[in-house]
């Protein structure tokens, strides 16, 4: 039997973060022995927001060298830049026809964006969603290592997938956001104030690339309270995202250890310190970040070795994607 096909992409709009990797990196890790897989760098997508591509080479070359640092292995899985697939922008072109300016504009991201960038709403900004269908519908993906943050790009996804079947005939199988476990993940930024993200608050986001002293500051610096005023009480979720994350980076032991003293705690009797837990977590951190941030390093720098990967997963992404594309031109009747 054929296996289930997995695809996901990162922007190459900053340095990664913690929410890149256990929202998505590290379901693709896992992913990359069980099925079909194709990662890429979004490129295209980061010129909706970040028009100026002086940077946009290196990080290209990060983001690939960031993955492969967390395990990725480019001879099991297609590992490739968007803009080397030309195919995508053909089936983008097929979706637009399908999507609504209605819904594109309810799109969460999409009125996030236009606040945030009020001077530069283009037209890439508000069909972002259907370049990211085209990204997963041109492999026949069915299943999307995602964020929480993805949710309702992949449910429109779906819809266009839909009205494509629909109109022209059986060609997409639906696809769905992916996480090991229940639940997509998000990652809070450190000090309190919504996800954690690539390019706002850089002092509450911890990156693949911090050294060791940051991490600590960052994590000392971690938004907290007095504690508990009853005992098991509910965690805020600033609070709940440092036991998250020390769930993700510490022990099991030393995770029960602070989950029984904040459960212990109340007011007057406040037995978690969270000085303690902070520092704690700020060491584990470092240690698990240390040998991923040295070994892109190593990657970035070997110019001749990124130029082999990125070219071995073009041929295989193209390779599938040709494939979709001679059935989307014949279901749509483009094949003279
Ligand atoms: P991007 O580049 O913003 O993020 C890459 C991945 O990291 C996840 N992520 C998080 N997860 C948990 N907590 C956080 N704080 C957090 N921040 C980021 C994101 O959910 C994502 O999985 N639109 C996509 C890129 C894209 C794509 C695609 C993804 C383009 N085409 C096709 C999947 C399939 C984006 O902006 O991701």
């Amino acid at each position: 039997m054929s296996k289930e096909v997995v695809l996901s992409g990162i922007r190459p709009t900053g340095f990664l973060h913690l929410g890149n990797y256990f929202g998505a990196m590290r379901n693709y890790v896992r992913m990359q022995d069980d099925y079909t897989c194709y990662f890429f760098v979004a490129n295209w997508h980061s010129l909706t927001t970040h028009p100026d591509t002086k940077e946009l080479r290196n990080s290209v070359h990060r983001v690939i060298a960031e993955n492969i640092a967390c395990g990725l292995d480019p001879e099991k899985v297609a590992l490739y830049v968007q803009s080397d697939v030309p195919e995508i922008a053909e089936l983008y072109l097929y979706l637009n026809m399908l999507a609504y300016k209605g819904e594109l504009e309810k799109t969460v991201t999409f009125k996030e964006k236009v606040r945030l960038q009020p001077e530069n709403v283009n037209a890439g900004l508000l069909t972002y969603p259907v370049l990211q269908a085209a990204d997963i519908l041109i492999h026949r993906a069915v299943k999307v290592p995602v964020g929480k943050d993805q949710e309702q790009h992949l449910e429109m996804a779906r819809n266009f997938a839909e009205r494509f079947n629909y109109r022209y005939g059986d060609v997409f199988p639906l696809p769905y956001a992916f996480n090991y476990g229940t639940e997509l993940v998000r990652i809070m930024s450190l000090d309190g104030n919504g996800k954690m993200s690539k390019s706002e608050n850089q002092m509450a986001t911890i990156y693949l690339a911090d050294d060791d002293e940051s991490i600590r500051k960052k994590i000392m610096k971690a938004k907290t309270d007095q504690g508990p005023a009853t005992q098991n009480a509910e965690k805020p979720d600033y609070i709940q995202n440092l036991f998250t994350l020390m769930k993700l980076v510490s022990s099991p032991d030393t995770l029960q250890k602070f989950e029984d003293d904040f459960n212990a705690s109340s007011t007057g009797n406040c037995v978690i310190r969270y000085g303690d837990m902070k520092k704690q977590l700020a060491e584990d951190m470092a240690r698990f970040i240390k040998p991923i941030r040295e070994k892109a390093e190593d990657i970035r720098l070997n110019s001749e070795l990124l130029a082999k990967i990125i070219r071995q997963g073009a041929d295989k992404a193209r390779a599938s994607a040709s494939e979709t594309l001679d059935r989307v031109r014949s279901s749509v009747g483009m094949n003279y």
